[in-house]
């Protein structure tokens, strides 16, 4: 697999895409893009605030507009709310020249990586457990579909999985380049 234009990630909450994606960036030269910060950014309002005045589907809408301005953009590592994948309109927007990741977690890690959060609308309920049930027996088929590569991420570090991705995608990333260099070899 050569080293594509963009790398997307998707996954469920919890399943750390945002700091993977954020040194899966570095590591391969890319600028990180988060569409949920972006959303906020461009709102100025957080994501909980948007459901409460728009409603999901306000977010939605919002996020789908989102998605699409930034499969325009090479060299970017993306990582995406964990429902990006549900409507149908958002996928050619996700695969556009990306490799698609899907983070792939167990419910036990996206539950103690999400216990403490509050800017998650969809888990502020009395039993967030369940619903992290529901939403990955519904797009756990959707996400493994998309991707290119699934990557499973419990007792990982993200360390440890950002080089088991560069491996899977390219090894030839800046860093490795510069360590060919070093080493005076042509080929590896
Ligand atoms: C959502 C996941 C969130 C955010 C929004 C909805 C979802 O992103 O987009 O709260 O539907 O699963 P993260 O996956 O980054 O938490």
């Amino acid at each position: 697999m050569s080293l594509p234009k963009r790398v997307v990630l998707v996954g469920p909450m919890g399943a750390g895409k945002s700091t993977i994606g954020r040194m899966l960036a570095k590591e391969l030269g890319y600028r990180f893009l988060d569409s949920d910060r972006i959303i906020e950014e461009r709102c100025g309002a957080n994501i909980p605030w948007i459901f409460d005045v728009e409603g999901e589907d306000g977010f939605r809408l919002r996020e789908t507009a989102m998605l699409e301005e930034l499969s325009l953009l090479p060299d970017t590592v993306l990582a995406t709310g964990g429902g990006a994948v549900m409507r149908p309109e958002n996928r050619p927007f996700l695969k556009q020249d990306a490799v698609v990741v899907y983070l792939k977690t167990s419910i036990e890690q996206q539950v103690e990586r999400t216990r403490k959060d509050r800017n998650r609308p969809l888990l502020q309920n009395d039993d967030p457990e369940a619903v992290l049930r529901k939403l990955f027996s519904i797009r756990d088929p959707l996400y493994s579909q998309l991707a290119d590569i699934t990557m499973y991420t419990d007792r990982k570090s993200p360390r440890l999985v950002v080089r088991q991705l560069v491996n899977r995608m390219n090894p030839r990333t800046p860093r490795h380049k510069r360590q060919v260099r070093k080493e005076g070899r042509n080929h590896v």
